[in-house]
């Protein structure tokens, strides 16, 4: 089994990428909706929370976790790993990966939650790896955009408007998502910031970075999922069905505290 966690639903965008490359593998997933947003939380606090959810995922046996949270990532990661003999994974690095194959004119944009703009993970991460301009942007209005379910139409095309704006003068190749939500948005975001910009989701990029994994220490399963909530398990079945349709097989739910 390999144990993935984050604030809420946003990571099963992960999930939904990992069972798309690696069907046979167990999953077993905790999504923090009681403690939900972590985008506004402080290190400290978010550090805090991690560990509980990761304390949770050991009780299965998990052979690897994958931090499904671009902010539990950009704050929590190197504390976690101190802590954990088991291979632990973020998304930032992934992600970073993925845009500097993607990009030609080495000018990145970077768009998160007010927390992982604020820890700079990502500028840190793309300027250790060479001469690149990184312009980055918190949208904070997003998460709730999605949770809501409105990822197209007016209202998401204005917000879209209002925090992309800025981007759009910067002459930037390569956009990374770098929230858990935000690849539910990117047709909007595409559509704002137009072709030329290559999206990066990080769900996408930390998939590939656990398949390599999973391979090289030959995890393998019977694909089963499992589904757990800190709170009000109705709202995340519903939001459930709609990032993993059939796939999503009902959740519990716990306490982690
Ligand atoms: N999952 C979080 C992330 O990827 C977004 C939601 C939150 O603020 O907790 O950063």
């Amino acid at each position: 089994m390999i144990g993935v966690f984050d604030s809420g639903v946003g990571g099963l965008t992960v999930v939904k990428e990992i069972k798309e490359c690696l069907p046979q593998v167990g999953v077993v997933y905790l999504g923090d909706t009681a403690r939900l947003p972590y985008g506004t939380k402080s290190r400290e606090t978010v550090i805090k929370y991690s560990l509980k959810n990761i304390a949770f995922l050991t009780r299965f046996q998990v052979q690897m976790v994958v931090i499904a949270c671009n902010t539990a990532s950009s704050y929590a990661l190197p504390a976690l790993k101190k802590q954990l003999s088991i291979p632990t994974l973020g998304v930032i690095k992934p992600g970073v990966d993925m845009a500097l194959k993607s990009t030609k004119n080495k000018r990145i944009g970077v768009i998160g939650t007010e927390a992982t703009i604020r820890s700079r993970s990502y500028e840190r991460e793309i300027k250790k790896r060479g001469d690149y301009e990184v312009f980055s942007q918190s949208c904070p209005l997003f998460v709730p955009l999605v949770e809501e379910g409105i990822i197209d139409g007016n209202i998401a095309h204005s917000v879209a408007q209002f925090y992309l704006e800025g981007l759009k003068k910067k002459n930037i190749d390569t956009l990374i998502l770098g929230c858990t939500h935000y690849p539910l948005l990117q047709d909007v975001i595409a559509e704002t910031l137009g072709e030329k910009v290559h999206l990066i989701s990080s769900a996408k990029a930390v998939a590939q970075a656990v398949k390599k994994e999973v391979e090289k220490r030959r995890i393998n399963g019977k694909g089963t999922l499992m589904f757990f909530t800190t709170d009000a398990p109705e709202r995340f079945a519903r939001m459930g069905r709609l990032f993993l349709g059939k796939t999503f097989n009902g959740v519990k739910l716990v306490e982690v505290e």
